[in-house]
């Protein structure tokens, strides 16, 4: 079942769903004040639903049906923790988690297979390993993650940026939690060596943008992973999805899904 399925991205999940023959969609779950709740889903996603409407009845999260979950945050904790509760696998593709809500997040993987994904990109996956390698070997180099979001974008900086930034501090011996630094302005002094900056720019309909820069005093390296079209992360939840199906309870990530 698809959770924020009248969303940007949900919408595009349901499609790619009811496209997938090896897939059976549960269920389509909006906000119970929604417009569509109750509308056929024909109508918003532009494909036959076979009948389905969107609901906002959240005890479709049953045991052993796949909960993608990709709405507002506070919604996206209360369906975890049902799905944790009645044995659900979780896609959780929602963003915007604080430490404490991510660690209530991963404890639910002693219950019932679960993928955090803040990006479901597989160009994403491989830009973390390349970020991972190069933070290492220029472990030197100053390191400042910049992210390009669309103007509806209510996290920031966003969850990838975060877990680019998470990668090269694990690979650095550092700690991403006590070295981000999120946007600078006013009289911040000099840059700290171990300081990892991010900036987050909103604009327009920029779908996700993000560039990890290595800079000594000789040179710059700049990884960068632009996303064309949504439809690059809803495969990739449409992948994760056939993945918990057949996953044991744990926490997986995105390079287990693609065996990375
Ligand atoms: N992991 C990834 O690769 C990836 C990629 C893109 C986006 N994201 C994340 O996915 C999330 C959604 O992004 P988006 O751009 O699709 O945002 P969006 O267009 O605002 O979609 C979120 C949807 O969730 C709905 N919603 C709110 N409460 C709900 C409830 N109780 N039950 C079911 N649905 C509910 C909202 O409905 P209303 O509008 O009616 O409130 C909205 O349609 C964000 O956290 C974003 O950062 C992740």
């Amino acid at each position: 079942m698809v959770s924020g399925a009248a969303g940007r991205l949900g919408r595009r999940i349901v499609a790619r769903a009811l496209a997938d023959d090896r897939l059976q969609l549960a269920a389509a779950l909006v906000r119970a004040t929604s417009a569509v709740d109750g509308r056929s889903i024909d109508t918003v996603v532009g494909t036959d639903g076979g009948g389905l409407t969107f609901s906002s009845d959240a005890s479709a999260i049953a045991e052993g049906r796949v909960l993608i979950e990709v709405a507002t945050k506070a919604a996206a904790l209360e369906h975890a923790a049902r799905a944790a509760e009645v044995g659900a696998p979780i896609l959780m593709a929602t963003t915007g988690f604080d430490a404490s809500e991510r660690a209530t997040l991963e404890g639910y993987a002693a219950k019932v297979p679960v993928v955090i994904a803040p990006n479901l990109s597989l160009g994403i996956a491989v830009l973390t390993d390349l970020v991972r390698r190069a933070s290492k070997a220029l472990a030197a180099y100053d390191l400042e993650i910049l992210e390009l979001h669309h103007n509806k974008k209510r996290d920031a900086p966003s969850g990838t940026a975060w877990s680019l930034g998470r990668a090269a501090a694990e690979a650095r011996g550092q700690d991403i939690e006590r070295d981000a630094v999120c946007a600078r302005a006013g009289e911040t002094g000099a840059r700290g060596r171990e300081e990892i900056g991010m900036m987050a720019i909103r604009g327009g309909d920029i779908i996700g943008e993000h560039t990890v820069y290595l800079v000594s005093d000789t040179e710059r390296v700049e990884l960068t992973h632009r996303a064309a079209t949504r439809d690059t992360f809803a495969a990739g939840a449409i992948a994760a999805a056939h993945f918990l199906a057949g996953a044991s309870p744990g926490l997986y990530s995105m390079n287990d899904v693609l065996g990375l």
